[in-house]
C-alpha cells in the first residue's frame, strides 16, 4: 500500500534523458501494465504505436513537426530550426504514440479518451517503479497531420499523447495544492 502512494508521488513527467536504451521487454511490461487500466463498457479503447531508436518513421515524425510549426506559424522554418527539430527527434529515447478510438457516440468516445488516460498514467507508474519515467506531450509531435495514415492505422482514432521514455537525467520538482483546500466533506 506505502509502496503505489511512494510511486504515484514519486513521478514525475520527464523530459530530460540520459543516454541509455530502453529494453524492449521494459517497454512490453510498460503496455502489459497499460491495458490493465479501467475501461468502461470493455472498449478496451487504446491503441500503441512503438516508435524504437532505430525507427526508420523517425525522419517522417521530424518533417511532420516542420510542417506544424510552419502552419501554425506561417512561416517557412530555417535550416538551423530544422536540423534542431530532426536533431531532438533523432535522440529521443523510445516515443510510444497513444491513441483512443473514437466512437459514433461522443460520450463513449469521451469515457475513451478517459481509459486510455488511465493506461498513460499506467505506464507512467509502472516506468517509475523501473527507474524510467515518461514525457507526456500533446505538442506539437501529438499534431502531426495525418498521423494515423502514417502509421497504416485502419481505425478512427485520436491521440491522446505522444509519450517518450527513456531513464531520467533530470526531474522538476512539483507541488500540489493541499487536498484539504480543494475538497468538501459534507
Ligand atoms: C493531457 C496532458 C497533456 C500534457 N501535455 C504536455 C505537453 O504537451 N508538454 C509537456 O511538457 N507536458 C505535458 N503534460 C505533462 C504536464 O505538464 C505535467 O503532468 C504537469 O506539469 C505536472 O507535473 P508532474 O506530472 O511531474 O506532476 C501533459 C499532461 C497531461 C495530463
Amino acid at each position: 500500500m506505502n509502496e503505489i502512494i511512494q510511486i504515484i508521488k514519486e513521478r514525475r513527467n520527464t523530459k530530460n534523458f540520459i543516454d541509455k536504451d530502453v529494453a524492449k521487454i521494459d517497454i512490453e511490461t510498460l503496455l502489459g501494465a497499460a491495458i490493465w487500466a479501467p475501461n468502461h463498457r470493455d472498449t478496451q479503447p487504446w491503441r500503441f504505436v512503438v516508435i524504437d531508436k532505430e525507427s526508420s518513421l523517425r525522419d517522417k515524425i521530424s518533417e511532420g513537426i516542420i510542417s506544424v510549426k510552419e502552419l501554425t506559424s506561417g512561416k517557412k522554418q530555417t535550416d538551423e530550426q530544422i536540423e534542431s527539430i530532426v536533431k531532438y527527434v533523432q535522440s529521443r529515447p523510445v516515443l510510444i504514440f497513444v491513441f483512443s478510438l473514437i466512437d459514433s457516440n461522443p460520450i463513449i468516445t469521451e469515457e475513451n479518451y478517459g481509459a486510455v488516460c488511465c493506461a498513460i498514467q499506467n505506464i507512467s507508474l509502472a516506468a517509475t517503479s523501473m527507474d524510467l519515467a515518461v514525457g507526456w506531450s500533446t505538442g506539437k509531435i501529438a499534431q502531426i497531420q495525418n498521423l494515423t495514415e502514417m502509421f497504416e492505422l485502419k481505425e478512427e482514432l485520436k491521440v491522446v499523447g505522444v509519450l517518450t521514455i527513456g531513464y531520467p537525467s533530470s526531474q522538476q520538482s512539483k507541488q500540489r495544492i493541499d487536498f484539504n483546500e480543494i475538497t468538501s466533506w459534507l
